[in-house]
């Protein structure tokens, strides 16, 4: 960890296992980032709480989100891996950065809306949304932390001053508000963060669900077959995707018109490196069973080492502790610098020391 090196900080929320999706659209690529970059690489368990939760859970989940990322190859010895709730300055850069963010932007965020009616509200309007109670879940309501959370996320990400951001398609437009209120505060006192670049995969920045290819993989699917989990034993594995939704027609071609069969392909490539086109090529005259079977296979077999790793590292919990402490003590390190540096730009009186 050098301070020539462009710095990069992304996350993920400890809210169970990691998704295909996670894995190629995030975790992967920030893999391949670990030489060229000063990397920074957060589990979010305060995002995770904007949501219902139960304690013993979200500490079982953080710490099995650190084993798994270091199973998917973030090196600990190339990278500081820490628990945003372990360094100060998260939250009270939120803070500061709230008081500039008009809440009509935070209401149009497609995730917020989309969080919003998971619970049965109904948003309407493009600027001042309008909620709509009738027909939420019975004690529902939509707390003021969703609301919140895309300025918690720009506050992880200024406050490492990141040049970078690698992340999958979805949290495109939460970058383009970590953008905004990077510049908005520049202007009104003097330039102190620098405009962060999202980093998006060429291949991989959208895996679609199994299920219902029209809509992402997520973790919180209910449907359990439309979601490959990185920890999946391989029977599941294949299961699932044997029994992917795939399209009308039998060509095996990545078009619009075919989103099943596209992501199938989408998967394959990204894991194996084969080209759409190769691939394309090589199953033209062959049936979809042919193309799931080499899937499975291909996901079956990079995920047999990442399983097997995480199995050693989660019975280690010392192990995981001492990357923690010290992952937190450079990120602590980084923020202090900044938190302080912005503080004293916004106008208040420096800490007596
Ligand atoms: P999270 O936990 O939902 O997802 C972690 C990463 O996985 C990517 N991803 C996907 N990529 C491709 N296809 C999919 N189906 C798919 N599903 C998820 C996400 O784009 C993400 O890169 N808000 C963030 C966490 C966060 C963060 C940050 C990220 C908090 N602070 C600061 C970057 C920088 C989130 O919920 O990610």
């Amino acid at each position: 960890m050098s301070d020539d090196k462009p710095v990069i900080l992304t996350c993920a929320q400890p809210t169970g296992v990691l998704t295909m999706g996670n894995y190629l659209g995030a975790v992967k690529n920030w893999a391949s980032m670990l030489d060229d970059h000063d990397c920074y690489f957060g589990v979010v368990d305060l995002h995770a709480i904007t949501v219902q939760y139960t304690p013993a859970e979200l500490r079982r989940n953080t710490l099995s989100c650190v084993a798994q990322y270091i199973a998917c190859g973030l090196d600990p010895e190339r990278a500081s891996i820490f628990i945003q709730s372990h360094v100060t300055g998260h939250t009270e850069l939120a803070w500061l950065l709230s008081c500039t963010t008009p809440i009509g932007e935070l209401q149009r965020m497609t995730q917020f809306k989309e969080k919003a009616a998971k619970l049965g509200f109904k948003t309407s309007g493009e600027n001042d949304v309008k909620f709509t109670h009738e027909g939420a879940r019975a004690g529902a309501s939509v707390n003021a932390g969703l609301l919140m959370y895309p300025v918690l996320m720009a506050a992880d990400i200024l406050l490492y001053n990141a040049d970078k951001v690698p992340v999958g398609n979805d949290q495109r437009q939460h970058l383009e508000l970590c953008r905004d209120i990077a510049q908005r505060f520049n202007n009104s006192h003097s330039p102190t963060f620098k405009i962060p670049e999202p980093y998006i995969p060429k291949s991989g920045a959208r895996i679609m669900s199994l299920q219902e290819p029209s809509r992402k993989m997520s973790k919180s699917d209910e449907n359990s077959t439309a979601t490959l989990f990185i920890l999946d034993q391989p029977d599941v594995l294949k299961k699932k995707i044997m029994s992917a939704v795939t399209d009308s027609g039998s060509e095996i071609r990545a078009a619009e018109d075919k989103p099943g069969v596209s992501n199938l392909l989408q998967i394959h490539s990204s894991l194996s490196g084969v080209p759409l086109d190769d691939l394309e090529a090589e199953f033209t005259g062959k049936g979809y069973g042919d193309l799931k079977r080499a899937v499975a296979d291909v996901v079956i077999s990079a995920m047999e080492p990442v399983g097997q790793r995480y199995k050693e590292l989660i019975e280690d919990k010392s192990y995981l502790e001492s990357v923690l402490k010290n992952g937190a003590a450079t990120a602590q390190k980084r923020a202090y610098k900044m938190l302080a540096k912005v503080y004293r730009k916004a106008g208040f009186v420096e800490r007596p020391r």
